[in-house]
């Protein structure tokens, strides 16, 4: 089994956010991709699971084409994929239990799921992976009052009750002080070499996408400029997806935390392409 990406755009009005992405990844591997601000990471993420439509190209699961997927179909690729965000996405007046329940949604008849009737066995699944991600004694406290770090165990324990094949994240450690982003990356470091689940993952910093994953895609203006294991990225590899400060200074490995995007980029910043990763492209 392999997911593939073939030559897939997509473009905004006069925008291109992920420009002709090919990629194949083998069922099981673990992801990260990286690159500054406006990259097309979530682009290319949404992408997967369909959240948001390639302008071209097409997507491949083994012998489904994804890309062409409709009603019941898509709503069953889009299960299989399951997605953690930034900002966990809980219902937070709900009780952590029902949250985490709340992934079986797509799995059910749609009548027991408006009357919110769980059975016995997805509440005992919903506390297995309530305690395999070590937050069990959360289950009745609303989903809101949690710490971030425990949102977003509970955002994976949800996705886990979809039993994905692919788990997609959206940067999600950026909200989260060093102590939890680590329960989480190593919670979701486990899924994938327990379960054999793809993980795919967008991150900000650098030294955990090193730490935790065996592929890094490296994108800039929406190519891809990089594609390898953590020990290819060397300083070459670096500048071709972070490129060079706006004063030309050189973006070494330590500048590319959360720090470096919260600033110019989170207020719309658009880096240009780096030189070396157009003449690629
Ligand atoms: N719905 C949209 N409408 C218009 N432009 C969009 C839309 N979504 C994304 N873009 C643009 O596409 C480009 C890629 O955005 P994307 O969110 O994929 O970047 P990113 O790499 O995830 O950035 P960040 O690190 O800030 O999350 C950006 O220039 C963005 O402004
Ligand atoms: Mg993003």
């Amino acid at each position: 089994m392999k997911f593939e990406l073939r030559n897939i755009t997509r473009r905004f009005g006069g925008h291109i956010a992920v420009n002709s992405v090919n990629l194949t990844i083998p069922q099981g591997q673990m992801v990260g991709v990286i690159g500054r601000s406006g990259a097309g990471k979530s682009t290319l993420l949404r992408m997967i699971n369909r959240l948001a439509d390639p302008t071209s190209g097409s997507l491949h699961f083994s012998d489904l084409e994804v890309s062409a997927l409709k009603g019941a179909a898509l709503r069953n690729w889009q299960r299989d994929c399951a997605m953690i965000f930034q900002q966990f996405n809980l219902v937070p007046r709900l009780d952590v239990m029902t949250n985490v329940m709340l992934g079986r949604l797509n799995h059910r008849p749609a009548a027991m799921s408006l009357l919110g009737i769980f059975t016995r066995e997805e509440r005992i699944a919903a506390i297995a992976a309530l305690e395999r991600l070590g937050i069990e004694q959360t289950a009745l406290q609303p989903a809101g009052t949690l710490s971030g770090g425990q949102q977003q165990r509970v955002a994976i324990a949800r996705a886990l009750m979809q039993a994905p094949k692919m788990l997609l994240a959206d940067e999600p450690i950026a909200s989260l002080d060093p102590l939890n982003a680590r329960i989480v990356m190593d919670a979701l470091k486990d899924i994938n070499e327990r379960e054999g689940i793809t993980v795919i993952t967008n991150l900000h910093t650098l030294d955990t996408a090193r730490a935790y994953c065996e592929r890094i895609v490296g994108m800039a203006g929406g190519h891809v400029v990089f594609d390898g294991t953590p020990d290819q990225l060397d300083a070459e590899a670096v500048r071709m997806i972070y490129g060079t400060g706006s004063d030309g200074s050189e973006i070494d490995e330590s500048m590319t935390s959360t720090s470096i995007t919260s600033g110019k980029a989170a207020q719309g910043f658009t880096p240009s392409v780096p030189a070396v990763a157009t003449a690629r492209a």
